[in-house]
């Protein structure tokens, strides 16, 4: 009879076979189930040799079986039905003290169901948010688990094991608390992951159109980019996107379809933010402008009717370019200063108490959103957990004096322009907005107020007190 394996992966798909072996190379004996046989056969047929600790299974009472206890599972299904079918089939197979783990991008709603579900038959269940694509996978990923808390302990040494690690050895996987935080803290990654591209694209964008500027010579620019502040995974990906050439030596990025298409992450961010009512309007404009851009039949319908201006922004080329440059810095600022927003709204609301230092540390290697820019993150939340926004910090609101005005700059020009710059437009917004002392709402409660009688409060009389007017 074989040992048990150490851990068990349900789901042999892109990512499952890439997480199989990245378990298997940190040295875990490894039992792997899917539901169709066939990927079972080709994954051992192509690595059964060159991992003696890789089991294969046929069906799920030998799959559980073959697992030490407490048994450690790890389903790596699509999200959605397939993680419910996947552990209605299990759970009457399991024992108490065992525990599931979701690896996929699961709604954190679905994991806060699944997780009682999984406690009426004594297992415990954690929403792992898993990122880092295929590479990370096969790499190490970034791992934002959560769920119930008596799993950590136990699979805390293989997820350390199997994430990514920093320079300095830590590895970029941390319990990030109860409930579906885990699954919230992976969308809120999702949400600034768009952000983040719909700012380079735009840049791109505006580089192209109005600043006429080479493919080589994008690519220099983000490359050079990549080197400073800027200096990110999504950066540098853009940089080399932009020096592939098609097989006719034309480049590449210009023979794609401008429809971005989603999964649905980036919209549920969106969605919890408007419940919760968190203020993520650059967070909203990045789903939208996928939206938008996937209108493309209209657009091309609409171009024929709707006029607007054509003029291209004038000015010096090299400091238009180093504007961009600023103007993405300091919107990128304002995108993780609404994403960690979002998520400490949601840590009050469902009591996680998230550690916002912590989240930004797992997010420091293996993930999408990698960057430089984390570490500064996590030292601002460590310097004060409570801060009320990255603005204040005093490292991002040098940063944002030095950029603010470009950003001010390039959005208003290319409004001027006619070139849309929706998350440009709104990282300005909330900025000022912010940082208002009044807002206009005064206006809104009085017509509030006229037609529905919903009260007010005074500038003039105790916070809480309400009041009713007739405004005619
Ligand atoms: C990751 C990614 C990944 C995610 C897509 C988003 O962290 O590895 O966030 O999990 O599914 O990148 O996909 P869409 O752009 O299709 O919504």
């Amino acid at each position: 009879m074989e040992a048990a394996s150490d851990v068990g992966l349900y789901g042999l798909a892109v990512m499952g076979r890439n997480l199989a072996l990245n378990i298997l190379d940190r040295g875990f004996g490894l039992s792997v189930y899917n539901r169709s046989r066939e990927r079972v056969d080709a994954f051992m047929a192509e690595h059964g040799a060159a991992y003696p600790r890789l089991v294969a299974t046929a069906d799920e009472r030998e799959f559980v079986a073959s697992l030490a206890s407490p048994r450690r599972i790890l389903l790596m299904v699509k999200a959605g039905e397939p993680v419910d079918e996947a552990m209605e089939r299990l759970l009457p197979l399991l024992a108490e003290g065992d525990i599931l783990m979701d690896g996929g991008n699961s709604n954190y709603r679905d994991t806060e169901r699944r997780l009682l579900r999984a406690a009426e038959r004594g297992v415990r269940f954690v929403g792992l948010g898993v990122s880092g694509g295929e590479e990370g996978a096969r790499k190490g990923p970034s791992l934002m688990p959560g769920g119930d808390p008596e799993a950590w302990p136990v699979i805390r040494p293989f997820l350390e094991a199997i994430a990514a690690k920093v320079p300095s050895g830590e590895p970029c996987a941390d319990w990030m608390g109860r409930g579906g935080s885990g699954h919230f803290v992976k969308m809120v990654h999702n949400a600034i992951e768009y952000a983040d591209m719909e700012l380079i694209a735009e840049t791109y964008h505006l580089l192209r159109v109005y600043l006429k500027t080479s493919h080589d010579e994008m690519r220099t620019v983000f490359a050079e980019w990549n080197k400073g502040d800027l200096s990110s995974y999504l950066v540098g990906i853009t940089a080399d996107a932009l020096g592939v050439m098609d097989e006719d030596g034309e480049p590449l990025v210009e023979k794609v379809l401008d429809s971005a298409g989603q999964k649905g992450t980036g919209a549920w961010a969106a969605a919890a933010a408007l419940e919760l009512g968190a203020p993520v309007g650059l967070l909203a404009e990045a789903v939208f402008a996928r939206d938008l851009s996937a209108l493309k039949d209209e657009r091309v319908g609409a171009c024929a009717v709707l006029g607007g201006p054509k003029a291209a922004p004038t000015g010096e080329r090299h400091s238009m370019i180093e504007d961009l440059r600023k103007a993405l810095l300091a919107a990128k600022i304002v995108a993780y200063a609404e994403g960690f927003l979002l998520l400490r709204r949601a840590s009050v609301e469902y009591r996680w108490d998230l550690d916002l230092s912590r989240v930004a540390l797992v997010w420091r290697e293996g993930c999408i959103i990698r960057s430089a820019f984390l570490d500064h993150i996590a030292e601002a939340y460590r310097r004060e957990s409570g801060l009320p926004s990255l603005l204040l910090d005093a490292h991002f609101k040098a940063l944002l004096d030095q950029c603010m005005p470009s950003l001010r700059k390039v959005t208003a020009r290319a409004i001027e322009s006619g070139a849309p710059v929706p998350a440009f437009a709104a990282a300005v917004s909330f900025y000022d907005g912010y940082r208002s002392t009044w807002l206009p709402a005064n206006l809104l409660q009085a017509l509030r107020d006229r037609f529905g009688a919903h009260g007010y409060e005074r500038v003039d009389r105790p916070r809480g007190e309400t009041f009713h007017s007739e405004w005619k």
